[in-house]
């Protein structure tokens, strides 16, 4: 771990001292009461993802907010402009903090771009696309002959690219951080030094099965790029909903949930507009052949019909096939559409990337048609596989024609189709996916490099997916490079993406759903390999505190470990109306009986009298002062058999999850002004609607 200065050697002592600690550092407080935590401790101001080179002093800068400027020597560059302004903000984050009298001022940073101004972020493969250095110090300048030396301190970021410059902000903005209580802004003495490990570092989101609001985008957006994250792959579309408005095809929303669950092309030019300030692409999945169903509303023609009783066209087959399944590739009229809809893409959303999918189609309804037996017949066709392999091939020969790069997931390169040299796949398969059918993900990216195939990796990083406890350890402790294979291989490792599906999310319960457990993705595909990381064990504490940071900025990210993240955690205080005495008595039979009083407000205390350390047995709790009516963590599956990246078996989906993993932050209010008595504070609702699903013990 070289130059990493991270101080350690203090973990047990922390836990005694974990109250005193709080107060005067502002640090969490961890109370383990049979095991003391693994790991060490991170000081305040320990960034996330970690700098590929990190050297820190004991020596400490204050800020004044009320002189303190963030400049750059790059003028009338959009992104830049916009990223000083939203950074002066990020780091002056508390209107009430101050500089600390006793130490001397960080006056502003300077921020420098070395070959200007760019609009728009690429792939690039070189690490100096993003890369920066960091400079803060503290020096001793002795101004005239014989008086004494004056202190002086001084920041400086340099980059080559406005890239870099975003990367480097947000460095800046972490090691920044606030002591309480006397709430005074701090800085250490430090020198950063950092590029990606991977170009391309990617978060997927699926606004097929649930919509997410365009207010919900935003904030994804921005807390990626707090994460450095620089791809959004943006799963719009898919069987259950098409809420993309098409420039050229206006009628495809026809097959969104409403016409309010669609993203209007001003919608869409917004989300990548606010993607490009943060440094982050947007790349669309039009997914092919299959997951066309939502598609098949506006374009029920382009669909192939298929034969659930052998006569009927349009008639389904439970659980093969439904009435319509697939595109049909028999018809020149799809390639006609694909060809027009990938230019729309194209312009709409800017990057030279579009991900088309191909993955999980489905045979048996192209097996049930005449019309496609007929086709394989003229083309001497034998197994309907080559069907598939005849559509694929043309919407690539189409690509190459529009043209625009692609990504496709590795179904059709697992089968041996040829693709651009440019092309990308993603490898979504493993083993524990499905066990008799796939293979462990490290086979599939050791047979795709070595078919010389560029590829990213999601196959242990399904964040949609989770277990009870710290499950983020398991992202955090995959490599996409931890396979066997020649340096050549390696090199055609491109990175890799978290990727959130969206059977079970929607905008109640994305954002503590992702964060910070994506974090621990974005930290591998930033940072250090596996191999030379910090042990998850240490990763804890400085992602404790992230959580804590993504918290102030107004993210709900879930808890990783127990305590409290300083004064600011903690809502607004709950003053619950008295009920007018009149109007009772008639309510009761609706009334569910007071057993869940409670009188505390919602996160601080602990409101459920089973806390869970990472490793240990069941722990009691002697601290708890509240009653509630949450049961005990039962050991019971979570979700369940686990779907392929988009689930075939859709359609069965029962509305039966309950996560509690999120009490949207305005809905405490409007639950207390619904209730007749005083039972329903934010605690005491989110913890009676937790399931046993969402509770897998680890400990068990
Ligand atoms: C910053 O300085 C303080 C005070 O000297 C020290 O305790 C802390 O470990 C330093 N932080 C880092 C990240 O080096
Ligand atoms: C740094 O920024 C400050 C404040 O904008 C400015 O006065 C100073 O000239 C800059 N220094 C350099 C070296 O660019
Ligand atoms: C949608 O528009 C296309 C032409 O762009 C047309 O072929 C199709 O029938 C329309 N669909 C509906 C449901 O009107
Ligand atoms: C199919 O096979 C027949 C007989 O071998 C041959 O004459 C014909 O050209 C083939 N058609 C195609 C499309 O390959
Ligand atoms: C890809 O192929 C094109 C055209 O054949 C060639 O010019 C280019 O150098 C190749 N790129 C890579 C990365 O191999």
């Amino acid at each position: 771990m070289g130059g990493l200065g991270v101080v350690g050697g203090r973990g047990l002592l922390l836990l005694t001292l974990a109250t005193f600690w709080a107060a005067t550092l502002a640090k969490l407080v961890y109370v383990e009461e049979n095991l003391p935590l693994p790991g060490e401790e991170s000081p305040p101001g320990s960034p996330w993802p970690l700098p590929r080179k990190w050297t820190d002093s004991p020596d400490q800068l204050a800020i004044d907010p009320a002189t303190f400027i963030i400049s750059s020597d790059l003028t009338g560059c959009d992104v830049i402009d916009a990223a000083l302004h939203r950074y002066q903000n990020l780091v002056l984050i508390d209107p009430e903090a101050t500089a600390d009298p006793g130490l001397t001022l960080l006056p502003f940073l300077n921020v420098s771009v070395t070959s200007g101004c760019d609009h728009t972020p690429h792939l690039k493969l070189h690490p100096d696309y993003e890369s920066y250095t960091l400079e803060v110090t503290l020096t001793e300048v002795v101004e005239t002959e014989g008086s004494e030396p004056v202190s002086h301190g001084s920041a400086r970021l340099v980059s080559h690219t406005v890239w870099g410059a975003l990367r480097g902000l947000e460095t800046f903005s972490q090691l920044v951080h606030i002591v309480e209580p006397e709430n005074h802004y701090r800085l250490n003495v430090t020198l950063v030094e950092d590029a990606p490990r991977f170009p391309h570092r990617g978060l997927l989101l699926d606004t097929a099965r649930h919509f997410l609001p365009k207010g919900t985008l935003l904030e994804v957006l921005d807390s990626m790029a707090w994460n450095k994250f620089n791809v959004l792959h943006w799963h719009i579309v898919d069987d259950q909903s098409f809420p993309y408005e098409s420039r050229i095809f206006p009628n495809l929303t026809e097959g969104a949930y409403t016409p309010r669950h669609v993203y209007t092309q001003r919608d869409v030019m917004d989300i990548v507009e606010y993607a490009r300030y943060r440094g982050i692409r947007v790349i669309p999945e039009f997914d092919t052949p299959g997951h066309t169903q939502g598609f098949g509303k506006a374009f029920p023609h382009l669909l192939t019909p298929c034969y659930g009783d052998d006569k009927t066209p349009g008639t389904p087959s439970f659980p093969f096939h439904a009435a319509y399944e697939n595109l049909d590739p028999t018809n020149p009229q799809v390639y006609d559409f694909l060809k027009a809809f990938l230019v729309d893409l194209k312009h709409t959303f800017v990057d030279g990337y579009i991900h088309l999918g191909l993955d999980e189609v489905f045979l048996p309804c192209w097996s049930s048609s005449p019309v496609v037996r007929a086709f394989m017949a003229r083309h001497n066709y034998t197994e309907v596989r080559q069907v598939e392999r005849h559509y694929v091939e043309k919407v690539l020969e189409l690509a190459d024609r529009t043209p625009i790069n692609y990504i496709t997931w590795q179904d059709p390169a697992d089968r041996g189709i040829q693709m651009a040299n440019t092309s990308v796949v993603q490898v979504w398969k493993d083993v524990s996916l499905s066990p008799s059918k796939m293979r462990g993900w490290r086979d599939y990216v050791h047979d795709l490099t070595e078919a010389g195939h560029q590829v990213i990796l999601s196959s242990c990083w399904y964040i949609n997916f989770i277990t009870y406890g710290q499950d983020w350890k398991n992202f955090y402790n995959c490599d996409p490079t931890d396979f066997q294979g020649t340096d050549e291989q390696k090199k055609l490792v491109l990175g890799g993406e978290a990727a959130m599906w969206g059977e079970y999310v929607d905008a109640t319960n994305i954002m503590p759903r992702l964060w910070p457990r994506a974090s621990a993705a974005a930290e591998r595909l930033w940072s250090l390999p596996l191999s030379e990381a910090p042990s998850v064990d240490n990763a804890a504490y400085r992602l404790d505190q992230h959580r804590c940071r993504m918290l102030r900025r107004g993210i709900p990210a879930q808890p990783i470990l127990n305590g409290y993240c300083g004064e600011w955690e903690v809502p607004q205080e709950v003053t619950m109306s008295t009920p007018p005495p009149t109007t009772t008595t008639t309510t009761t039979t609706t009334t569910p009986p007071p057993t869940t009083t409670t009188t505390t407000p919602s996160t601080t205390p602990p409101t459920t009298t089973t806390t869970t350390s990472t490793t240990t047995a069941p722990t009691t709790s002697t601290t708890t002062t509240t009653t509630t009516t949450s049961s005990p963590p039962t050991s019971a599956p979570t979700e369940a058999s686990p779907p392929p990246p988009t689930a075939p078996t859709e359609g069965q989906q029962q509305p039966a999850e309950h996560q509690a993993n999120l009490a949207p932050q305005q809905s405490p209010a409007a639950a207390l002004t619904t209730s007749a008595t005083p039972t329903a504070t934010p605690a005491a609702e989110a913890t009676a609607n937790e399931q046993p699903e969402a509770v897998k013990a680890e400990a068990l």
